[in-house]
């Protein structure tokens, strides 16, 4: 079987249960990054490629990994910008109303609340329980509803939603559906093409393995023209890559997901290690990270109800991710347990009073094993 962790750096004596804090740099990706940082220091070996063909490289590896067309990709900063890029372009006023979960990142729940200044109603879901109940987000729509936005995969519990079913609900009602996917994408199958889903915003730091400061934003085809463009990148006009005969005036506009990308676009530091990355998770595949994860949290599941924990909406069939939390039986106890894995060198996450556990392929089961011999009570 092929050892993955060879693939990466040495965390000994640490073990790194917390991807969906910051994934790691395959060992690949940090000589591409390197070799990025030697274009940089020595300028003149900087091309044309560098700044155009590398994006679109980029561009097509991002559109491959989501199952959507390169047409459709734009390369970004952070999920923030993808969402904002589309929450700003949708022009939406007074009458308009969003639906949202409390639960969101804020990437996805501040953008829209930032529209009340404009007199869009924003409704915000509290849900009861953990899970996404779509009873309880259909409750809140109303003929009004323009959005709905929610997160693909939970960055507080793990708990993936169920996009059909989320899609289809606003679809019904003339909407369009706005996902963030940066806790998902990597590490899950996606076909954007089958879901009722019209844009997926995504960081790229976490699950695909990419630099901080690296992400893309989907938009399905049929949006891109409702879309308003307030800001234009020089980068995204016809023509743009032949700079001497750019004409300075009567530009042009290519007619793609492209003219949402973030200035600079071709970062090279940035998206050489992004392209590295991208090739190594098509190279491994999001299905294997799958089930290569939920094979180390099953064993953490189950070692963690034995030892009297309770887990989080994760661990329901269908909804499973590679991520998975836990708490103890108040939330002292648990910010104490999150204290005692630190000073033991296990690194996980402590997010609104759960531990969070979100393993890579770098993990195996002694890992887990560490975790639970460390969570066992005393
Ligand atoms: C679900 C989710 N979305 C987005 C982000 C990061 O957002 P941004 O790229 O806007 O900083 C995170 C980071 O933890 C996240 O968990």
């Amino acid at each position: 079987m092929r050892n993955y962790r060879q693939e990466f750096s040495d965390f000994s004596p640490l073990v790194y249960l917390d991807c969906a804090c910051q994934g790691a740099f395959p060992k690949v990706t940090a000589e591409r990054v390197h070799h990025a940082v030697e274009l940089k220091s020595q300028p003149q070996r900087l091309k044309a490629p560098e700044y155009f063909g590398l994006p679109d490289r980029v561009r097509a590896g991002i559109a491959r990994l989501v199952g959507a067309d390169e047409s459709e990709i734009a390369i970004t900063t952070s999920a923030t910008q993808g969402i904002g890029v589309v929450a700003a372009g949708l022009n939406l006023g007074p009458g308009d109303e969003v639906v949202v979960r409390v639960a969101n990142f804020p990437s996805n729940l501040f953008t829209w609340l930032h529209l009340e200044r404009k007199g869009v109603t924003v409704k915000v879901v509290r849900s009861s329980s953990e899970e996404a109940s779509v009873e309880e987000v259909a409750a809140q729509m109303t003929p009004r509803t323009r959005v709905l936005a929610l997160d693909w995969v939970s960055y507080s519990t793990g708990y993936r939603i169920d996009l059909a079913a989320f899609g289809s609900l606003i679809h019904e009602r003339g909407g369009i559906f706005v996902v963030d996917g940066t806790q998902g994408v990597g590490a899950n199958e996606l076909n954007l093409h089958a879901l009722p889903v019209d844009v997926m915003a995504c960081a790229a730091y976490k699950w695909i393995l990419g630099p901080y400061g690296t992400g893309f934003a989907y938009i399905a085809k049929n949006l891109l023209n409702k879309l308003d463009l307030p800001v234009i990148n020089w980068h995204s006009v016809v023509g743009a890559h032949e700079f001497d005969s750019l004409p300075k005036e009567n530009f042009r506009l290519i007619p793609e997901a492209r003219v949402f990308d973030s200035g600079e676009t071709g970062n090279f530091i940035n998206l050489h290690g992004l392209e590295s990355s991208l090739e190594y998770v098509a190279g491994v595949t999001p299905a294997a990270v799958h089930s290569y994860c939920r094979r180390l949290l099953r064993r953490a599941e189950e070692g963690l109800r034995a030892l009297g924990f309770v887990v989080s909406a994760a661990a329901l069939p269908g909804h499973e991710s590679t991520i998975l939390c836990f708490r103890a039986a108040n939330s002292a106890a648990t910010a104490a347990l999150h204290q005692k894995l630190t000073a033991n060198h296990v690194v996980v996450s402590l997010r609104h009073g759960m531990i969070r556990v979100s393993p890579y392929l770098y993990n195996d089961e002694a890992d887990i094993d560490r975790l639970l011999e460390i969570a066992r009570p005393a």
